[in-house]
């Protein structure tokens, strides 16, 4: 999925992986992983994400990624802040109070990057990547994040073979072996999103699970600690 896939999703409005309201589930999971207040939160791929908001609200400094500048763009805009702009390497960084966002492509990433961060949040990121491409964000993870960091992970499962993704339908079994060697993992929820979301049986599903994971990366496996 090249980035220009992306860039036209954002020029054409076609976000309707965009949510008004906070994620229901960073609500209601996020306090299981007993990050201290003030620990920064990584969130892979953001788009405009009101999660980075809550985030911040509730005491977490955040750094997002994110390839488009429309987007990045839009987040500081709608939300009324007004950030500084300067660029770093390959990245442009925008930065308002405690959020930062890094605006240029995920796989340019490095570890000093993201050296300030404890928490990571993936909510339609790792899904949004065809297969290929989600073994290469494992690895590019496993290279940069700093050991110990612990995280929650939000997937989609439903039969491949009828719809086309993004999002993309990501095992319990693929989570285990893309983040396994590297991370423990626990599956917290289960939800049938069908039940609740009638517009994935209007695209011909007849299941949908969605699934919540908690991530903590162990300290001994760490190829970057220190
Ligand atoms: C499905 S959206 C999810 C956005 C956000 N996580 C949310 O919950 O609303 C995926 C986002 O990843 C961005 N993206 C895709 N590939 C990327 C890459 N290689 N580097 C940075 N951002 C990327 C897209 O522009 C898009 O905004």
């Amino acid at each position: 999925m090249k980035p220009s896939f992306w860039h036209e999703r954002w020029e054409r409005v076609e976000i309707g992986f965009h949510q008004q309201q906070i994620n229901a589930h960073l609500e209601q999971f996020w306090t299981q992983l007993q990050l201290p207040l003030g620990q920064r939160v990584f969130v892979p791929l953001c788009g405009k994400s009101h999660d980075l908001l809550w985030l911040a609200g509730e005491g977490y400094p955040v750094t997002g990624v994110e390839l488009s500048p429309i987007a990045v763009e839009a987040f500081f805009a709608e939300n009324g802040l007004s950030p500084r702009r300067w660029q770093e390497g390959v990245f442009e960084r925008w930065e308002a109070d405690e959020i930062r966002i890094l605006l240029g492509d995920f796989f340019s990433l490095e570890s000093c990057d993201l050296v300030d961060c404890a928490g990571i949040y993936d909510r339609a990121s790792l899904i949004a990547l065809p297969p290929a491409m989600r073994e290469r964000y494992a690895h590019k993870l496993d290279s940069v994040l700093p050991a110990g960091i612990q995280g929650l992970l939000v997937t989609m499962e439903y039969d491949q073979t009828v719809l086309d993704g993004p999002p993309f339908a990501v095992s319990e079994a693929e989570v285990r072996a893309l983040y396994e060697p590297v991370h423990t993992i626990e599956l917290l929820y289960t939800r049938d999103a069908l039940a609740e979301e009638s517009r994935w049986r209007e695209r011909g599903l007849t299941w949908l699970l969605e699934k919540v994971y908690r991530l903590t990366r162990r300290q001994e496996t760490a190829q970057n600690a220190g």
